[in-house]
């Protein structure tokens, strides 16, 4: 009997579904190719369903996800709604709901494209940053304190005046010592799961070192609590050597020196943080994908890039990061062959450098580029 797998699909806002439309359209060539099959439904979840109907996200929708084999997911944001509500109530949701607890994303210079780092080249980009999905300051824990008198309020201000020696005009009508707080949070077993997939991740793939990303100089009782965690876990893997960042230097040290690494493992905020540099070294945020992974439950493919309302509906959009989200997708539920054949698919189209999108310096349509990577699947028969 042919496997098949039920996969999830929201297409989301902005160019998220021309996108996805290629991505869907690849998966189904090759899963035909290969003697599997993907039955996708599609959801409706995103800015103009929350409009027209109010619902973000669901629980019964969530439970319905829960029975998927996978998510397929394109992007979310929309310049009608106020920032956070659609990441939070959408994106965050789903991550935090399937506890995908390792956000994987490659950075790998691919043949064919340009990095903006003059001279180096696909051996000198290509590693994995494992970036912890669930906690960190994503949890949410924070709130705002009203401003409790004017006169406080004046009075530290005309000192904050005279220390910086600024001018400006004090309003003591506003509630000028109003102040917000966010929390970050990390947990022992928060800590010890994503950097044991990042240490296992190593180790199936034959690399030597992993980095911890971190600023236990400064934020000593989160940051000093995830350094000693790792380097707990990394004894548990005497061939693989452990090494410590601080984040303001490890996005010196990838541009600089972006060979030197393999494995990144980061909390939530840094990795949100880093892969998009690690996105631009990799020669644009078009090509990067991203997985969250929750290896013993539902995992969600998306790329990394947002919305770009400013594209949406022009078809121009470059569909190969939602397409390599894909390669992804197929590897965690265990089609390996069809993963390598989308990825080689791609690497060939990009290679070629006939059918390219506007990000790269050419003019092909989204799905002039879909439709080239699956071309190229065929050929490779
Ligand atoms: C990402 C995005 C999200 C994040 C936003 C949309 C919530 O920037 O996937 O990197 O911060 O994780
Ligand atoms: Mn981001």
């Amino acid at each position: 009997m042919t496997q098949g797998y039920t996969i999830a699909v929201i297409r989301g806002d902005g160019i998220g579904p021309e996108v996805v439309r290629e991505g869907e359209k690849v998966l189904d060539v090759v899963s035909e190719l290969e003697n599997f099959e993907l039955h996708w439904t599609e959801y409706p979840h995103g800015a103009d369903h929350y409009l027209e109907t109010g619902e973000l996200l669901g629980e019964d929708t969530l439970k319905e996800l829960k029975r998927s084999d996978a998510i397929y997911f394109g992007c979310i944001g929309d310049p009608r709604i106020e920032p956070g509500i659609l990441e939070q109530g959408i994106l965050l949701t789903l991550r935090f709901y399937f506890d995908q607890y390792v956000n994987l994303r490659p950075v790998k210079l691919l043949e064919g494209v340009r990095t903006p780092l003059a001279g180096k080249r696909p051996e000198d980009i290509d590693m994995s940053v494992v970036r912890e999905n669930t906690e960190d300051f994503y949890v949410g824990i924070g709130g705002r304190v009203k401003g409790k008198g004017r006169g406080r309020t004046k009075e530290r201000l005309e000192l904050k005046r005279n220390l910086y020696q600024i001018t400006f005009n004090l309003d003591i009508e506003t509630d000028a010592d109003e102040l917000a707080y966010q929390i970050g949070v990390v947990t022992r077993q928060g800590c010890e799961r994503v950097m044991r997939f990042a240490f296992e991740l190593a180790r199936a793939r034959g690399k030597k070192r992993v980095t911890s990303v971190d600023k236990a100089n400064v934020l000593t009782h989160g940051y000093g609590f995830w350094r000693e965690v790792f380097t707990r876990v990394a004894k548990g893997y005497p061939g693989i050597e452990p090494e410590f960042n601080f984040v303001d230097a490890i996005c010196m040290w990838l541009v600089k020196n972006p060979e030197w690494y393999q494995v990144i493992v980061t909390p939530n905020m840094f990795g949100d943080i880093i892969t998009d540099l690690g996105a631009m070294i990799q020669g644009g945020l078009g090509l990067a994908p991203g997985a969250n992974i929750n290896p013993d439950g539902v995992s969600m493919f998306e790329p990394i890039h947002g919305s770009a309302p400013k594209y949406a509906g022009k078809g121009v959009s470059n569909p190969i990061a939602t397409i390599w989200a894909g390669a992804l997708l197929l590897e965690t539920i265990g089609e390996m062959d069809a993963s390598k054949r989308v990825l080689h698919a791609i690497e060939a189209v990009l290679r070629e450098g006939k059918v390219r999108t506007y990000d790269l310096g050419g003019t092909s349509k989204t799905s002039e580029v879909g439709d080239a990577i699956v071309n190229q699947i065929r050929l490779q028969g």
